[in-house]
């Protein structure tokens, strides 16, 4: 039998490094990418398992998404996209008075529109296989944070598309997650100069993660906590 194939963005550190190791070894083959390939080609040459081909590149760049779609595409077609890429802007966050067009721009570029384009783009691979789609959001997209109106308002479009990708695509599962706070590079980024290390690990995250992925749930928006603590679990709307 072959192995089901994801696609898994921003999976050279942090939760998509983690939740890439998860899937290697629970026989996913992973189709895989970070803007940094040095970091990504170390990440990958850590995972367990088969093939795992790693593209470097910006899922803002339209040229980098066909590569990813092609390649899996290549080991047979995904079964599953992992929307996990994303960026705060700057470090310091600054408040939405403070925050520039240019930056802002990009903020929506990378966590709202690549995601939704490259599962555009994933859909005929994702539709074949009755597959899932999964957005990576955040707290910060239902509450209301000082400095965070950027991210925030990117993550909460990023849940709103989710919604009606579900609504358009019923034989697919489609959800959005919020991991929770995680101590990795972004959340250190969100607080410069703060000890974070009283923050769970990525790793903690995962087995929700899982849930969703190979899981029969039905799609809509969820959180990690959620997720791990009770086995009926219903998602918000
Ligand atoms: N950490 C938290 O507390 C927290 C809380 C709530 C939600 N989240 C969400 O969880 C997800 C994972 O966050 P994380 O904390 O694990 O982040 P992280 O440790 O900073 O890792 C981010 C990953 O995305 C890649 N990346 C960033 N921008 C990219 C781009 N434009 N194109 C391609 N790859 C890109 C990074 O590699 P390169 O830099 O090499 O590109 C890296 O592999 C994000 O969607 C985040 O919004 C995190």
């Amino acid at each position: 039998m072959t192995s089901p194939v994801a696609v898994i963005t921003g999976a050279s550190q942090g939760l998509g490094r983690a939740l890439a190791h998860e899937l290697a070894s629970r026989g996913w083959s992973l189709v895989l990418d970070a803007r940094h390939e040095a970091a990504l080609t170390e990440a990958v040459r850590a995972l367990p398992g088969g093939r795992h081909p790693a593209i470097a590149g910006d899922v803002a760049d339209p040229a980098h998404r066909r590569d990813l779609v092609d390649v899996a595409a290549e080991l047979g077609g995904a079964s599953a996209l992992v929307n996990n890429a994303s960026t705060l802007g700057t470090s310091p966050l600054p408040t939405l008075a403070e925050l520039d067009t240019a930056t802002y721009l990009h903020i929506l570029q990378v966590n709202l529109v690549a995601p939704m384009a490259l599962t555009a783009a994933l859909l005929p691979q994702l539709r074949i296989r009755g597959g899932v789609v999964l957005n990576l959001s955040s707290d910060a997209s239902v509450e209301a944070y000082e400095t965070w109106g950027g991210y925030g308002s990117s993550k909460a479009g990023l849940d709103h598309a989710t919604r009606v990708l579900a609504a358009e695509e019923p034989a697919l599962r489609v959800y959005a997650v919020d991991p929770g706070e995680m101590r990795t590079q972004m959340h250190q980024d969100a607080f410069p100069g703060e000890d974070i290390s009283d923050r769970p690990e990525p790793t903690v995250a995962v087995p929700a993660l899982l849930r969703l992925l190979e899981g029969a749930l039905p799609s809509g928006r969820y959180r990690a906590s959620q997720l791990l603590a009770d086995d009926t679990v219903l998602a918000s709307a």
